[in-house]
């Protein structure tokens, strides 16, 4: 049965301004359930859900596992070591015998950009982007856009700027894509090393001193140096990123308005963001992360066939 996201979720830029503000509706109801005291609904009591982890990973690995688990899901956890793909097993034969086990969905983090989507095209599970290579993470920029709505109460008219490795970042690009589709204004800055070529061909302006993007912006989304990923010499040193493009409270303090503070983690305190800012009153950096457990909920609730109107329904069993 198709649904109102269809069979899988790997890119924001795949999808409409409507599919992601029911994405986003859809999760508030779910936040509530992971405060009460027992966290779980039978939303997807019988699904058995298969989280498939190539690459390191705490925060989308836990919450999709948690979000899995709140809604009653049966879930498998598998990641290359410790499974046949260390002996050779390709993507799509792992996945095939899973299925052969009848599964319902598939959770992906791949170091190939493309990896969800090819797979997705070869198997009747759905399939859900945990972070494909230098591609597209689609729920952490929908987690990042709650987090944004929920501190100013819409997305339309926000001005975001976007700092730091956006040429290897997929979560630049997923927030790049859904916030443009909801009407937010969105710059990107850093060292032109670290932007992608065609970046502006994405409909976002460079700002290429972090001073100016400062001055502009309403939020700043601080991106992580991906040092695993970089195989030449992008900056002269962290030091010299640091001094250059690091946000210290001493930068925040000429900010014309109190800016909201976030960050995709992992961090590298002392790089790209000081701790005094991270751990500041201005940081949504926690806070982002609980919205991830509720965004996963709704996504996967939403591919599993459920019903787009809970959220009116109040989310009661
Ligand atoms: N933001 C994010 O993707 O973090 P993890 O790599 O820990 O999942």
């Amino acid at each position: 049965m198709p649904t109102p996201l269809g069979k899988d979720l790997t890119a924001l830029e795949y999808l409409s301004a409507d599919q992601i503000r029911l994405i986003l509706d859809t999760a508030e109801p779910f936040k509530e359930v992971s405060e009460r005291q027992i966290k779980k609904v039978p939303a997807l009591r019988g699904k058995t859900i298969v989280n498939l982890f190539f690459e390191a990973s705490t925060r989308t690995r836990i919450s999709f596992e948690f979000a899995e688990k709140r809604l009653s899901a049966d879930t498998v956890n598998v990641a290359s070591s410790g499974s046949s793909v260390s002996k050779g097993e390709t993507l799509v034969d792992t996945a095939r015998n899973l299925e052969a086990m009848h599964i319902d969905m598939v959770v992906i983090r791949h170091h190939a950009s493309g990896s969800a989507e090819f797979l997705g095209k070869r198997i009747r599970s759905s399939v859900i982007n945990a972070g494909d290579g230098k591609h597209e993470h689609p729920t952490q920029g929908l987690l990042d856009i709650l987090t944004l709505r929920d501190k100013f109460g819409k997305i339309e008219g926000l001005k975001v700027a976007i700092c730091g490795d956006l040429l290897h970042s997929r979560v630049g690009r997923s927030n790049i894509h859904g916030l443009l589709k909801l009407g937010a204004e969105v710059a990107v800055c850093g060292p032109a090393s670290l932007l992608p070529r065609d970046v502006e061909s994405l409909g976002v302006t460079v700002i290429p001193h972090i001073e100016d993007a400062i001055q502009w912006a309403d939020a700043l989304n601080i991106l992580r140096l991906q040092l695993e990923r970089m195989t030449a010499g992008y900056i002269p040193s962290l030091r010299e990123y640091n001094r250059v493009f690091g946000l210290s409270t001493v930068r925040l303090d000429r900010a014309p308005k109190d800016l909201v503070i976030m960050h995709p983690g992992p961090m590298n305190r002392g790089v790209e963001i000081d701790s005094e800012v991270a751990d500041g009153p201005h940081s949504v950096i926690l806070p982002q992360v609980t919205n991830g457990v509720a965004v996963r909920m709704a996504v996967l609730y939403l591919l599993a066939g459920g019903a787009p109107d809970w959220a009116q329904a109040g989310g009661s069993e």
